[in-house]
């Protein structure tokens, strides 16, 4: 990674952890982690835990909060749904926009992707937009088209002085809860189109963007990725569930 990006580490806890949960794992991890000012902390817990959550980091600063999706509408009869208003009400600062589960499970389009980080920015929270291939993709050679649909659609909707506040995360879904780890130079080589055409899209700044890698990262790969060209941070999903293991992480 470039010295001027901080690095990002951020957990999703998808459907993990509830109120009860989340304030046993953060009265460990918080004696673990102690504040540093040179990286970026964020947990994404399920919004019926984010309140729990802000209460238990209120002494906190250096972490942040955000929510796993949005809806496309700002509000409205979408029973179970949630808006970035609402999110950001709830003391949210972050987004995650198009994550593999929520394209693949539930069927998310990229242009449903676009509407919604295009939401997030204009309720003042930070998109993190996820984009990755499947296996037969990358078996197919289309990694780098996938990827770059993805990312041009999701961002098509933004401004340019939008899209350089966002994050971007790069999870190959064949790597996500797998074990199988894609190596630093897979996720560089990925990393290095998204940020040539971050920066065709957005100028110069797109080397301020930082460019997350998600998918079976552990307390033991994570320096590796880290140093990584380009891989500006970590978006971990199953080892960020245990305090202990996620302070190690966050200590890398
Ligand atoms: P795992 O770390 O469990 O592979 O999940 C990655 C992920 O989907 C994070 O968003």
């Amino acid at each position: 990674m470039a010295a001027h990006r901080r690095p990002v580490f951020a957990a999703n806890w998808k459907m993990n952890h509830g109120p009860t949960q989340a304030k046993t794992f953060l009265s460990e991890f918080l004696v673990r982690y102690a504040a540093r000012d040179d990286r970026t902390v964020i947990l994404f817990p399920p919004s019926i835990t984010l309140a729990a959550a802000r209460e238990g980091v209120r002494a906190r600063r250096d972490i942040a909060l955000g929510v796993q999706n949005v809806h496309t509408a700002d509000k409205g009869a979408f029973t179970g749904e949630l808006s970035a208003a609402l999110a950001a009400d709830a003391g949210a600062a972050f987004v995650l926009v198009g994550h593999s589960e929520r394209r693949h499970v539930f069927g998310e389009t990229d242009a449903q992707a676009a509407q919604k980080c295009a939401r997030v920015v204009e309720h003042g929270l930070t998109p993190v937009l996820c984009v990755g291939e499947l296996l037969e993709q990358r078996e197919r050679g289309e990694t780098e088209a996938v990827v770059l649909q993805q990312l041009r659609m999701g961002i098509s909707m933004l401004a340019p002085t939008a899209a350089r506040r966002m994050l971007v995360a790069y999870e190959p879904v064949w790597a996500i809860g797998t074990g199988r780890t894609a190596t630093p130079d897979d996720a560089a080589t990925v990393h290095r189109v998204i940020r040539d055409a971050l920066a065709e899209q957005v100028g110069v700044e797109a080397l301020d963007i930082p460019l997350l890698y998600g998918g079976s990262v552990t307390a033991a790969n994570a320096a590796t990725l880290l140093e990584a060209d380009e891989v500006d941070g970590l978006l971990v999903g199953g080892a960020s569930l245990d305090a202990a293991g996620w302070a190690t992480i966050c200590s890398t």
